[in-house]
């Protein structure tokens, strides 16, 4: 039998992929325990999903840091290793017409939460984080402080659209408006982009003119609940491999792309 896996877990809202997760560790089908649960929403009901099963919870609030960098930008902490220039290099969540000031600000903000979460998390050592409803971005100062070892990614996401299609914060919604017939759910890794990570895996379900926005979130959550689990478990066999890949296209541009092999 392999050693379980330290899974840590960050949430927003009500955590039902939290809870697929905790049943999953509880009965064996991925070979891993919860060792926390961050929240940055104080009201996230999740967390008392969370203390019912006895795992540890903090809550990192953003709401007051963004609020107070706006009122008064030196009021702020910034962390001593919080390097501008190096992150906004790095990131991809802003768009090249975004305001300098716009972006500046972002990632000083989320910068200054993410190295509160940092040090909430210091106390339980993880393998694993997984991010399950967790509303926030987090910026190449949080990533590359988690990913030590570059070739072996270890954040994971889940999201409610079958990526690259409708990265955002309302995948389910943008599925329904666009008129597909298919929509679905992915769990990918965390790169500097939004919802742009390595894809690990899928799963679809068949949109029909009966559906409703509230059926389709239901199609999807039952999938969410059965994918991450079966994700996870992929990574604590240690069946994940990511892989460097070049392509040729047929205009003779040449890409590169971090693929997932499951082995
Ligand atoms: C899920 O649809 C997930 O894909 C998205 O946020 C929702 C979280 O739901 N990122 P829950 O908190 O797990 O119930």
């Amino acid at each position: 039998m392999d050693k379980k896996i330290r899974i840590g877990a960050l949430i927003s809202g009500s955590g039902t992929n939290l809870q697929a997760i905790i049943d999953s560790c509880e009965s064996g089908k991925i070979n891993g325990d919860i060792t926390f649960v961050g929240s940055d929403n104080p009201e996230a009901s999740g967390l008392e999903r969370s203390s019912k099963h006895g795992i540890p919870t903090f809550v990192v609030d953003y709401k007051p840091i963004i609020q107070s960098y706006k009122q008064n930008p030196d009021s702020v902490k910034i962390p001593d290793d919080f390097d501008l220039d190096d992150i906004i290099t790095k990131q991809h969540l802003s768009s090249e017409d975004t305001p300098q000031e716009k972006v500046k600000s972002f990632l000083i903000t989320r910068a200054v939460a993410e190295a509160k979460l940092i040090n909430k998390m210091k106390p339980y050592p993880f393998d694993l984080l997984v991010l399950a409803g967790f509303m926030r971005n987090l910026t190449p100062y949080f990533i590359d402080r988690v990913n030590t070892d570059r070739a072996n990614p270890r954040i994971m996401n889940i999201h409610p659209a079958l990526l690259p299609s409708f990265p955002g914060v309302d995948g389910y919604g943008d599925t329904f408006r666009y008129g597909c017939k298919v929509g679905g759910c992915t769990v990918h890794f965390i790169d500097y982009g939004e919802d742009s990570g390595p894809i690990i895996g899928q799963k679809a379900f068949q949109i029909t003119s009966n559906d409703t926005l509230d059926t389709i979130k239901e199609k999807g959550l039952k999938l969410e609940w059965e994918l991450y689990p079966e994700c996870i478990e992929h990574f604590a066999r240690g069946r994940l491999q990511t892989v460097r890949m070049s392509y040729e296209l047929k205009n003779g541009k040449k890409i590169e792309r971090t693929v997932v092999k499951i082995l």
